[in-house]
């Protein structure tokens, strides 16, 4: 059945982002497709997708792969947007392999080209990632949609999480020049660490991310030195604000709090004495690190507010990864 407000595709489905996105569009009035990776050996579970509020009659998944872009052609085919979500999450190595860049990059410029074959697409909205904005040698401290991450600095200097800027960087990049060159309406939203409650039943690997300080998973700390953050729900309404809104071009940053480690950690433990956190004289090793502000700007301008913060946040993560056996009650 085609819903009122027409038919849209969300790549990544089962993921964190994907699967609250599908539901608010469902609750929104939308007919959703997404995609799934296929997996032979173990079927994969799906039913916070099948489960949700009008899945039955709005909801098409469909199995596809960004190794293989081809694989869209269905899901796209008479589409009226296009939301791409699906990008692997793996913050832990550090070299970028070549085959997850030429995934990213060729899949995302697959995908774009069936968007504007299919003739009916109207605009896509890129899902990409502070890390594409946040690793070069500016030393600004408030940043922009102007700045880029700086793919051969984070080689050279092997940052923590390269295999993760590096793709994410170049796969935007790749997505904003075929929109040049084509005329395809194509914006990118650019969202920092995405924090709070989730469907999916994985642990998602923000949330886990966020959590390593109540958690004491001290080898994940490095992360979190200026932790920029944004709740699941504001990022998801951003996407769907940027797809329904008239007149948007380009990037988009989606980060509602920007705060230090020390700050984080007096935060957590006030809100959360039940858990055991690092005692302040231990995270000296931190030091204080100046905050860096992502300016929210250009979205806020457009008339899209942020409803959540840091409580809110924390919150409902808690609460998920307690429902869910993540988190000792
Ligand atoms: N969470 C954050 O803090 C955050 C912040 C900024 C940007 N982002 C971006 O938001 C998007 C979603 O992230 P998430 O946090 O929701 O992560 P997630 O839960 O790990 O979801 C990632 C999704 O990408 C899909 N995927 C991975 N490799 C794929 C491939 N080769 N072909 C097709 N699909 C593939 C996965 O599909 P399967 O289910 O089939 O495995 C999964 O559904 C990503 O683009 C990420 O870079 C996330």
């Amino acid at each position: 059945m085609e819903g009122k407000k027409g038919t849209v595709c969300v790549t990544g489905g089962a993921g964190y982002i994907g699967s609250w996105l599908i539901m608010r569009l469902l609750e929104r009035g939308y007919s959703v497709r997404t995609t799934v990776r296929s997996n032979p050996e173990f079927k994969k579970d799906l039913s916070h997708l099948t489960s949700l509020p009008g899945a039955s009659e709005s909801l098409k998944i469909f199995n596809a792969d960004l190794n293989k872009p081809e694989t869209f052609i269905a899901p796209i085919e008479g589409c009226d947007g296009v939301f791409h979500t699906a990008h692997p999450v793996d913050f832990e190595r550090i070299e970028a392999d070549d085959a997850t860049i030429k995934m990213a990059v060729q899949g995302t410029l697959g995908i774009l080209k069936l968007c504007l074959n299919s003739k009916t697409v109207k605009r896509v909205v890129y899902t990409s990632s502070i890390s594409a904005i946040m690793y070069n040698k500016s030393g600004l401290t408030v940043l922009d949609e102007n700045t880029w991450t700086d793919v051969d600095f984070c080689r050279t200097a092997k940052l923590p999480g390269s295999s993760y800027c590096i793709p994410k960087t170049l796969a935007e990049q790749a997505a904003l020049n075929f929109a040049q060159e084509t005329g395809l309406e194509v914006v990118t939203i650019v969202p920092s660490l995405v924090v709070g409650p989730f469907i999916c039943p994985h642990f998602p690997s923000s949330n886990h991310l966020a959590l390593s300080l109540i958690m004491g998973n001290r080898e994940r700390y490095k992360y979190l030195t200026r932790p920029q953050m944004v709740h699941i729900d504001d990022v998801v309404s951003g996407h769907i604000y940027l797809l329904e809104c008239p007149d948007v071009e380009g990037r988009y940053i989606c980060s509602a709090v920007h705060t230090t480690f020390l700050q984080l950690v007096k935060f957590l433990s006030v809100r959360y004495p039940e858990f055991r956190l690092p005692p302040l004289d231990l995270t000296k090793e931190m030091e204080e690190v100046k905050p860096v502000e992502l300016s929210s700007k250009k979205l806020l301008d457009l008339g899209y507010s942020y409803k959540y913060g840091i409580e809110e946040m924390f919150d409902g993560a808690i609460k998920s990864c307690k429902e869910k056996g993540f988190l000792q009650s």
